[in-house]
């Protein structure tokens, strides 16, 4: 069971580098510096490590953590674009510039499961 879990994280992890890698090139330069200010709107569903903590609750929220940063701006264009269909995201996604998409890519990027816990959770 569990070595089952980890080898489809694994899958989704590859696939997903792959899609970031493909979105790269059109992409604005993203900070995390930057990102760090915007991602107020998030933390309460995609709260970072808590992910894991409030387990079953919000489990139906993707980690995005430690995440590909140009998947994970990719994401939040095809939400804005209606590409993908979940109404809370397209609504967040929708107020997002492509700056602040590159800033927050980069931010979650930069987590990692021992990274501290977000100060604004
Ligand atoms: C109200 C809760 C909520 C808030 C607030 C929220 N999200 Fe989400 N987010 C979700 C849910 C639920 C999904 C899964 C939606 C789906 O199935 O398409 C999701 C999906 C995503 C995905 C796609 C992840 C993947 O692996 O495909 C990204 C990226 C994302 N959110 C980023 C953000 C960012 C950045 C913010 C803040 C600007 C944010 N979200 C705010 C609930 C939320």
């Amino acid at each position: 069971m569990k070595k089952h879990l980890i080898l489809s994280q694994l899958a989704i992890c590859a696939s997903m580098a792959l899609v970031g890698v493909s979105a790269q090139a059109a992409d604005e330069k993203g900070s995390a510096q930057a990102g760090q200010g915007k991602v107020w709107l998030c933390i309460g569903c995609h709260s970072i490590p808590d992910y894991r903590a409030d387990y079953p609750f919000v489990y139906k929220v993707p980690m995005i953590g430690g995440q590909n940063a140009a998947y994970i701006a990719s994401a939040l264009t095809a939400y804005k674009k209606g590409e993908r269909k979940h109404p809370t995201m397209r609504s967040i996604a929708a107020s997002l510039s492509d700056q602040d998409m590159a800033d927050i890519g980069e931010y979650y990027a930069a987590q990692t499961a021992s990274s501290p816990k977000n100060p604004l959770k």
